[in-house]
């Protein structure tokens, strides 16, 4: 959602610019631009639809030189996708540009001063305030100007700001929106996250929210509101440049799905250590866990789906009642919440505007905060009391995959984490779980193994209207997840449903030849399955079924079926998912949808 770049320093700004703005496509975006300092005025260039076209516009950068800019691209929320609300906007007397993501809350209230003081606007943004606010309160000093109109803004926002007295400065500031700062030498760059800067730099400093920092090609000052000057850590990133490239594949999602072996194994690994489950830097104490009265989880898309799945298996294991709630929903009903509830929340991007709010909300009750998160530093870990890193590296792909798998990971981890110290489990049994997790990146493998199987399974699916999920139990949580990637990648109608549900009323959309895909994993619930994929072959649907070696009987109700390893019943969710992510992959990649990028949709959704 909104991508934010921005340069000052030696090289020429705008191909640096449009290569960080590649960078951040994967968040979603409508629209694009670029403004850039030429050494006596402020030009502007934005196109609608993909950043192509702007590249094409500026002959990839070398129609405009300059070493000072800010770039753009734009999830529309104030106003329809269009050259006119693209961003950067300007002022009123063309001397500031401006990048936003997020949503200025009071921007009709500061649109009318503005606008009684003879300010005229010519776009639908919010964000076109914020320009015409600097060129309002201009002093000739950025960083004092910038004070000012930080002090107005309601609402969320990363912002980067150039003026044209100012060419060797560009001003960042940031509240309840992601924005990095990148250090290089004798240049400095803002972005949305370090995907756009990893070429250039590693040295990375997180501006945290109601911090201004000034930066020059030499020096980066940040600020907080009162004008104090901070002391900031700078991180170096270890992420290799190959992991946000596609290496040969032809998506970023199939070489994100392929690449799941490696990030469950190196997520499980790093909190296992001598058979035992290790949280290094966590307090979850013995009697605290002891006396939980509740376990609330909180998240949003597919995150939401993991805390589905998390929810049977820490009530199987710790027999602890949970909760799990659409972060959004849960951050307006008035929860129930104290502090004998643990409150956890799942994110890959550690940026989602409703994950965060919940959390502040639960906190604001007293509850303890724990996080899964994939970006270190983020805003969801920050606000978090206890935080485990899920490892899954950078994730490009709109749709997630290796982020959700490593997310299932840290569930199991977490779950035998607690059962251990509440005393709810055996030894042998405890044994038994932490081997088997050990073993799932290679059952992993083998299912990828026979990719171009289910792909020939897409190939004959891929012109279907509707499709319909359902299982039982964890198979139930995991065709959330099987739906909804089929959904968002290739535009398919689909719905998930509990299968012994689907005959109170859904049933009645089954026709001949609605494809139905059966999750029949659960071994003591499979009988029960076998009932219910009768009920829908009866009523012409096809079926796909996913199951285990050890039910080979299957062949007798569906009409295709993909085998996977056997293993313990609560993780065959790391396991089912996998045929379901590439099914889906090969639909899209049939009907020919955008898969990385798909319609409508941003990876970093930043405003609520
Ligand atoms: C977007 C993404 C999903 C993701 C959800 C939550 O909708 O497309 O893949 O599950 O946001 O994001 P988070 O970063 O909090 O996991």
């Amino acid at each position: 959602m909104c991508g934010i770049v921005g340069y000052v320093g030696y090289d020429q700004a705008t191909p640096l610019i449009l290569s960080g703005l590649k960078k951040l496509e994967y968040r979603g975006y409508d629209s694009a631009g670029v403004a850039i300092y030429d050494g006596n005025k402020l030009n502007l260039v934005k196109a609608k639809g993909r950043l192509q076209i702007l590249s094409d516009k500026l002959d990839a950068g070398a129609q405009l030189k300059g070493h000072l800019g800010i770039g753009h691209t734009r999830w529309a929320t104030h106003g329809e996708p269009s050259e006119r609300n693209a961003h950067p906007h300007v002022s009123y007397s063309g001397k500031f540009a401006v990048v936003h993501n997020g949503i200025i809350e009071n921007y009709i209230k500061l649109k009318e001063k503005l606008l009684n003081n003879g300010i005229n606007f010519y776009s639908e943004t919010d964000t076109e305030v914020i320009a015409q606010l600097f060129d309002y309160y201009y002093n000739g000093d950025l960083l004092d100007t910038g004070l000012k109109v930080m002090a107005e803004l309601e609402g969320s926002y990363a912002l980067g700001i150039i003026c044209d007295d100012k060419p060797g400065e560009l001003l960042a500031m940031k509240k309840d929106s992601p924005l990095i700062i990148g250090l290089g030498k004798n240049e400095n760059f803002i972005a949305s996250d370090i995907t756009a800067v990893i070429n250039r730099t590693r040295d990375i400093i997180r501006l945290d929210d109601n911090e201004v920092a000034l930066l020059t090609s030499s020096n980066v000052g940040v600020y907080d509101k009162d004008k104090r000057l901070l002391s900031k850590q700078v991180s170096c990133i270890d992420w290799d440049i190959a992991s946000v490239e596609k290496s040969g594949y032809e998506h970023f999602m199939l070489k994100e799905i392929m690449e799941q072996p490696k990030v469950i194994r190196d997520t499980i690994k790093s909190k296992i250590e001598n058979g035992e489950v290790f949280f290094e830097n966590i307090s979850l104490e013995k009697e605290y866990i002891k006396r939980l009265s509740k376990i609330c989880i909180v998240a949003c898309g597919s995150a939401y789906h993991v805390g589905c799945i998390a929810k049977y298996i820490f009530e199987k294991i710790l027999r602890i009642p949970v909760e799990v709630e659409v972060a959004s929903e849960f951050r307006y009903k008035e929860p129930i919440i104290d502090d004998s509830v643990l409150t956890i929340a799942i994110s890959q991007s550690g940026e989602t505007a409703d994950t965060l709010a919940a959390i502040r909300e639960a906190k604001k009750l007293g509850s303890k905060v724990l996080s899964i998160v994939n970006v270190i530093g983020s805003s969801i870990a920050a606000a978090s009391d206890e935080v485990l890193y899920t490892l899954a590296g950078p994730e490009v792909a709109v749709a997630t995959t290796k982020a959700y798998s490593t997310q299932l990971a840290m569930v199991y981890l977490l779950a035998l984490y607690m059962a251990n110290k509440m005393d709810k489990i055996d030894r042998s049994e405890y044994n038994n779980y932490v081997n088997e997790l050990l073993y799932l990146p290679s059952k992993v493998e083998d299912i990828l193994k026979c990719r171009d199987e289910i792909k020939s399974l897409a190939r004959k699916f891929y012109s279907c209207k509707n499709v319909f999920f359902i299982g039982r139990n964890i198979d139930y949580a995991v065709s959330l997840e099987g739906s909804l990637k089929l959904k968002e990648i290739s535009y398919i109608h689909s719905e998930a449903y509990p299968a012994g549900e689907l005959k109170h009323g859904t049933i009645s959309l089954i026709e001949e030849g609605t494809l139905v895909v059966a999750l029949a994993n659960n071994n003591s619930l499979f009988e029960k399955m076998i009932s219910n994929i009768k009920e829908v072959k009866s009523r012409g649907a096809t079926v796909l079924s996913i199951t285990n070696e050890k039910h080979q009987e299957i062949d007798e109700v569906s009409d295709y079926k993909i085998l996977i390893p056997d293993t313990i019943d609560i993780m065959s969710a790391s396991l089912e998912v996998i045929p379901l992510q590439i099914f889906a992959y090969y639909i899209a990649l049939f009907k020919g949808c955008d898969i990385d990028k798909p319609r409508n949709l941003a990876k970093s959704v930043t405003v609520e």
